[in-house]
Formats: structure tokens, sequence, C-alpha cells
């Protein structure tokens, strides 16, 4: 009768309680500095990331307790060079990925993106990395593309003149991105081509373009929130998550393109694509890939590289507009006048600086790339981790934390790329918005051409300035499942033609 009492029962939980507490003193990770929660529980972290403050959170724990901090019981986040070159460089592609990448399996299937291990990875990688080198990104087939698709975006932004554009929805559904992905065919393949076409078309498109006449608010959708919601739910919590997932339904509405699926599984299903296409590495018999592995990489491809750039560009033209920061833009101008229209985007020093410095202020993937310590455990950066644990370093922190190599981190100062101060080569080491290692971006060299070919062709003609409508707080950088978008999901400015008619 004693088993059924509450004394018992009570007696049963104290112990269990004691035990966990026990276990949880005498971990390894207690010499990690951290806030005390951390080492007997992951809520406060969870806290945040569900209301898509992770980012910040743990940058002021950086900022409290130094690069190497305990976020939660079993997880340890990294600032520094050392831990970044540990975790993602030990062996070439660093440690395996943790589970949090299965939120990342398109149609069901793996991609190069969301394989798990170093094996599985090294094999997806040995198909396409070719395709993205950066001799075949600056081929003139590939540049005229993404040249052309360039001066018609700006085209179509000059009929703003007068008005404001919201660059958030211009750069993210706009064609102008999917179109240069697809366009610049010598790097990618015809299919991409097709489906770039196809998005422009869709409601997605140039229908969906705001002006100043169609403007509305849509601030933080309840949609968007839900979705993340629901998929990091999945993620934390499987059991909670079969219960609630058709409550979250009824508000969560996952960003669906009926057509360019379709057509992404259109094309992968014919057989005779062009010689230096993605898809004709993959349908390869040698590869023995199923028509669905394809879909999923093609698309997961447009998703890596479309929302990335997009966000990137919009923060840094955003920054690049303040009153704070027109002597940059007046810079730019100036240098990217003084060259010939030949002359290689990647020759502009300066352009360089911009970007970087834009990508170092915003990365457009802000947020912890979380990998597994392997068996037996490793010391990183002086403190010994257990096998198992999750470690991870995010951009938006090693992009600040140490002030000798960042000087007033929170300052926009493009000069600090072209300092020849000996500081290039740690600057370069804490640089880590495309990551770092065998799984560090592979569409880096496409995205920086895109980039660089859009600034020149807006800051030739246009200057740029902040629509008066717009606050701070509407481009602040607010976490996403795995990137950053402006809280307000609006950006918008007005394009001022750069030299007045006379
Ligand atoms: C400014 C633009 C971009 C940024 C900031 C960026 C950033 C990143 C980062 C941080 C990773 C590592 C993610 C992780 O380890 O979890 C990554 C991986 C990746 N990116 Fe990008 N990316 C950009 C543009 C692109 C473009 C244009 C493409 C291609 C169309 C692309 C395709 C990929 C792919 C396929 C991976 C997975 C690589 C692997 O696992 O080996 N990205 N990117």
């Amino acid at each position: 009768m004693i088993l059924f009492s509450p004394a018992f029962a009570c007696c049963v939980l104290l112990a269990l309680a004691a035990s966990y507490v026990w276990a949880c003193l005498a971990s390894p990770l207690r010499q990690v500095p951290g806030p005390p929660s951390s080492l007997f529980t992951s809520w406060v972290l969870k806290w945040h990331e569900f209301r898509a403050g992770r980012t910040r959170y743990v940058h002021r724990l950086h900022l409290r307790y130094g690069p190497v901090v305990r976020i939660a019981p079993r997880e340890v986040a990294f600032a520094s060079a050392e831990g970044v070159k540990e975790i993602y460089g030990a062996g070439g592609s660093g440690y395996d990925k943790t589970e949090f990448y299965d939120l990342f399996q398109v149609y069901g299937r793996r991609t190069m993106f969301s394989t798990l291990n170093k094996q599985d990875h090294a094999k997806r990688k040995r198909v396409l990395a070719d395709r993205y080198a950066n001799t075949n990104v600056l081929r003139s087939a590939s540049m005229d593309g993404i040249k052309e698709r360039s001066k018609r975006f700006v085209d179509r932004c000059s009929k703003s003149i007068g008005g404001s554009i919201d660059l958030f929805v211009r750069s993210h559904f706009s064609p102008f991105l999917a179109r240069i992905f697809l366009n610049s065919s010598q790097v990618f393949m015809i299919m991409l081509l097709t489906v770039s076409v196809i998005i422009s078309s869709t409601p997605m498109g140039p229908t969906r373009f705001r002006t100043r006449k169609t403007r509305r608010s849509c601030g933080k959708s309840l949609s968007t929130i839900a979705f993340k919601v629901h998929r990091l739910l999945s993620y934390y919590n499987p059991g909670l998550h079969a219960i609630v997932k058709n409550i979250l339904a009824l508000f969560s509405k996952p960003r669906e393109t009926p057509l360019a699926d379709n057509l992404v599984l259109t094309a992968t299903s014919k057989s005779d694509p062009l010689e230096f296409t993605l898809l004709s590495r993959m349908q390869d018999k040698n590869y023995d890939l199923e028509q669905l592995d394809m879909a999923a990489e093609c698309t997961d491809h447009m998703a890596a590289g479309i929302d990335t750039t997009g966000d990137a560009l919009c923060f840094l033209m955003w920054e690049i507009s303040q009153p704070r920061s027109l002597h940059v833009q007046q810079r730019l101008q100036e240098e990217i006048q003084s060259t010939t229209p030949d002359t290689p985007f990647d020759k502009l020093p300066y352009l360089d600086a911009a970007v970087m410095e834009g990508l170092r202020c915003f990365p457009a993937i802000p947020m912890s790339l979380p990998r597994y310590v392997p068996p037996g455990g490793r010391t990183i950066d002086g403190y010994y981790i257990p096998g198992g644990t999750i470690v991870s370093a995010q951009a938006y922190s090693t992009h600040r934390i140490d002030r000798r190599v960042f000087p007033e981190p929170e300052r926009f100062n493009p000069d600090r790329w072209l300092a020849e101060d000996g500081g290039d080569l740690d600057r370069k080491r804490l640089f880590f918005a495309f990551a770092s290692g065998g799984r560090g971006c592979i569409g880096k060299h496409l995205a920086l051409a895109e980039m660089k070919t859009l600034l020149i062709d807006v800051y030739s003609r246009y200057s740029t300035r902040p629509d008066e409508s717009m606050t701070d707080g509407d481009m602040e950088m607010s976490d996403q499942l795995i990137s950053s978008q402006p809280r307000g999901q609006k950006c918008w400015m007005k394009l001022v033609p750069f030299k007045e008619p006379s």
C-alpha cells in the first residue's frame, strides 16, 4: 500500500529531481561560463527561440560571459576564431549537423544542405560543387545573364520615381533574383530558367509588387509566426506537436509555390538537360539519384539562394540610404563613376568593402549553425566538451564580439575592410556570413556577383533614401528558422535619380 501513498510519490519525485540536479552539477559543462539556469534547463533558450529572439539572446550571453558560453544543459555557443575553426573546419567539413536540419528536408528528401553526416554530404557535394565554382560564375555567359536581369530590375524600379518602392517585397518576391539564378544558366540548369519565368508570372511576381498606392502595413503576420512555431515544435517536441498541429494549421500557411514545384518535378523527369546544368550532373547514372532527390536539390538551391541574397541586399541598401551612411553612398557612386562599364564588378574595392560590411552587420543567416561534438568529446577553445553536446557559432556574434578585430562593432563602417593595419586575416577569420569549412555556402560567389552587379546598376543611376513611413523597428532583424528578415516585413525606399536632369 505504501507504494500508492502521496508521501512515497513525493519521495520518488524528490529522488528523481535530486539525481537530475546532481547530474547537471557533475556535468563537464559546469566549467563553461554561462547563466546558472542553463546548467539545468534549455527552456530559457527555447523561450527566446520561439519568440524569434534567439540570436539576440545568445549574443547578450556572449557579451556577458565571453566568446564561449553555455546556453543549455547540452549546448554551448562559440564566437571565437578558434571555436569556429574547430567546429566547422575540423577534418574539412567540421562536426556533423544535428537533427535541426531535418526541418529543411524537401519533398521528404535530404538535400546537400540537410544531409547530417560527412559521408552523405561529401557524396552529394561531389555531384554539385563544380557548378558553383567562381570560374563558372565569372564566365561571360553567366555574367551577361546576371547583368541583363539586374538592368531589368533597375528599369522596373525606375517606374517608382517620385514615389516609393518596397525593396523587401521586390527582392524577395520579384523575379529579379529568381531570374538571375535562372539566367546564369552556365551555373544553373536550364530548368531553373523556366522555373524563374513561372515564378515571375505567378501571384508572387510583379502583380504583388507594392507601390505607394497599394501600400498597406502587413506587420508581423500571424501565419508566419505560427508556421515557425509549427516547425520548431516538431523538432523540439514531436509528441506535443502531434497533439497541437491541427490547431496550428488553422493559423499557419506555408509559403506555397505550386507552379514552381510542378515545374521542378516536370523538368527533372525529362532526360535531356543541357550539358552544363546541375541537372545533367545529377542525372549522371554514376550518382544513382532518384528524380525526387534531384527535384528536392533544385528547389532547395532556389530557396537557399533567393531569400538570403534578397535579405542581404535589402538590409545593406537600407543602411546605405540612412543619413548617417550617406557618405558611403557618395563614395560608392564616385567609385562606380570612375570606372568604365567594362570594369569587372570584383575590381571595385569600396564596393567590396561595403558588401562585406553589409554582410558583417546584417548577415542573412545570423543564427547558430548547430553541430554535434564527435564521440569521445573534444577540447574546443580551451574547454573540454563531451561527445554528443550541441555546439555552434552564430555570425551575428562572431562579427561583433571581438572589439580588437571589429572596433565599434555596431557601426556600419566599410572602411574597416580597407584598413592597412595588419588585421585583415583576423577579420576574415571571424567573418562567418557564409559559414566556413566544407559545409560553408556553396553559392557564395554567385551571391556576391549578384549583389555587386545590382548595387552597381542602382547606384550608378540613383541615390536611395528611406521612406518617411519607415521606423527603425521595421528594419530590426527578426529571426526566422535560420535566417532573418526585417521585423516589419517591409522596406520602403525612394529612388532619386542620381544626376538631376539639368
Ligand atoms: C548573401 C547570400 C547568402 C548567404 C549569406 C548564405 C549563407 C549560407 C550559410 C551561412 C550556409 C551554411 C548553413 C549551415 O551550415 O547551416 C549556407 C549554405 C548553403 N548555401 Fe548559401 N548563402 C547565400 C547565398 C546562396 C546562394 C546564392 C546559393 C545557391 C543558389 C546558396 C546555396 C547554399 C547551399 C546549397 C548551402 C548548403 C551547403 C552545404 O551544406 O554544403 N547560398 N549558405
